[in-house]
């Protein structure tokens, strides 16, 4: 699909973002797992989070919903397979797109008593997945991966696993989560130690599901426990890497005033306004409240103006997602940005220090790629021009802002590439654009 748009003279309005991404896959799979029945509302229509539903259906768990792929906020009831366990999948299972559902899924295949199957998509079949098969062959996994490169299809023969403690060496909340899974499943204890915090929605879902798991201060430790986690209803939180395109849109915009509501404000992730409010923009944050140990709350942005800022050490994995959108700021800021410590970057959905870098400077953005990030000049009036998000839903959001400031028109390449985490996207941007 081409996208074209032009700069709107305003840009106002509210929005309501789907759930969550990282939490409704954990609750998918956590609830997949369980002894009972679980509702789970505002469950996002975005693609990624489908391809754990589908997977955990071909493992035997009921999930109803209602399967349209049209508007967002669903509500899905599953059935947890509990003390029964889940059925050895009849086929591969299809992570299409999704990192999360790869390495979540192979740390618990890990410990379940079959063999499985996992592969993904061409770019999924690129990444690397080393970082979970060295740890979960340490608890005594036995785990394939293509041409011992450890690139997917991953084969898993499922075995008794042990505990271990082990020190991540990267912050990597899909690691970490995956390591967890296959921890609950274990014989003893395990300890995990990462070097900054990622993101710690598996520690807070596991918590209320009554699982044994205490965290903090970067250690987390799990015990097993001879019964299944407890089913939990949850409303998914709106999810702050979608929300966070608003927020910067609504403050680089000369003529903006976004309000979003029920936004999810996990510390681990609310890196995108901690940056952007050291970059002087205007945003409040209101009405805070709890759902099922996760912090929500509304956010209103308007209109800024933007400095650089120094950007590295321990909030890159509080703002990894948020990389590509936070160089739409820095461009147009008054100064310059540097960011380092980032090289994780290059291993998601595409090598995002290079396609962000490439696609941005086509609209006169300078960009200066490092190793591990980059040097972004600022002070730059954007142009229209036609670009290509390369499959990569966060690279077609970013183009998509980018030219909401732009001048002239913009016209964006596989700009259906949204699906993935936020297939409502395009039409919330016509929402608070006047026509
Ligand atoms: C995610 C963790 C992050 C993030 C990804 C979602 C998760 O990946 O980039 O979009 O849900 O656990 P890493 O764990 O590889 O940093």
């Amino acid at each position: 699909m081409i996208k074209k748009l032009k700069a709107p003279s305003t840009l106002s309005g509210k929005l309501t973002l789907p759930g969550d991404k990282s939490i409704s896959h954990r609750a998918v799979i956590f609830n997949g797992i369980a002894r009972g029945e679980s509702k789970i509302e505002n469950f996002p229509s975005g693609e990624d989070c489908w391809t754990t539903v589908a997977c955990m259906r071909s493992m035997g768990v009921k999930i109803k919903s209602s399967e349209g792929k049209t508007d967002d906020g669903k509500t899905l009831v599953i059935s947890g397979v509990g003390e029964e366990g889940l059925k050895e999948p009849g086929e591969a299972l299809d992570a299409k797109n999704s990192g999360t559902t790869m390495r979540l899924l192979a740390g618990l295949l890990a410990s379940q008593p079959f063999l499985s199957i996992i592969t993904g998509d061409k770019s999924l079949r690129s990444r690397p997945m080393e970082r979970i098969i060295k740890p979960l062959r340490a608890m005594g996994a036995e785990i394939y991966s293509k041409g011992n490169n450890s690139k997917a299809p991953l084969i898993i023969n499922g075995k008794q696993l042990q505990g271990i403690t082990y020190s991540l060496p990267i912050a990597s909340a899909q690691v970490k989560s995956a390591l967890i899974l296959a921890a609950l499943h274990a014989k003893g204890t395990t300890i995990l130690v990462e070097p900054s915090q990622s993101r710690d929605h598996t520690e807070r879902l596991i918590k209320n599901m009554g699982g044994q798991i205490e965290f903090g201060n970067l250690i987390t430790t799990i015990t097993p426990q001879n019964s299944p986690l407890k089913s939990l209803d949850i409303c998914i939180p709106g999810d702050i890497s979608s929300a966070s395109y608003w927020l910067v849109a609504g403050a680089i915009h000369p003529n903006a005033r976004i309000k979003l509501s029920n936004v999810g404000v996990n510390p681990s992730r609310t890196g995108i306004i901690d940056v952007l409010q050291k970059m002087g923009a205007n945003i409040k944050i209101e009405n805070q409240r709890w759902e099922k140990g996760e912090p929500i709350a509304d956010i209103l942005v308007k209109t800024s103006k933007l400095r650089g800022v120094q950007i590295g050490g321990d909030l890159i994995p509080r703002i990894i997602d948020e990389i590509p959108i936070i160089t739409v700021a820095a461009s147009v800021a008054q100064t310059g940005t540097v960011i380092k410590d980032a090289a994780e970057l290059r291993f998601k959905e595409t090598d995002r220090i290079t396609t962000t870098a490439q696609e941005l400077s086509k609209m006169g953005a300078s960009i200066e790629e490092l190793s591990n990030g980059m040097i972004i000049k600022g002070g730059t009036q954007l142009q229209g021009t036609e670009c290509d998000s390369k499959g990569d839903h966060r690279l077609a959001m970013t183009l998509g802002i980018a030219a909401l400031v732009a001048k002239g028109e913009t016209i964006i390449h596989n700009a259906e590439a949204v699906n993935i985490s936020y297939s409502t996207f395009w039409q919330d941007m016509e929402t608070l654009c006047p026509s």
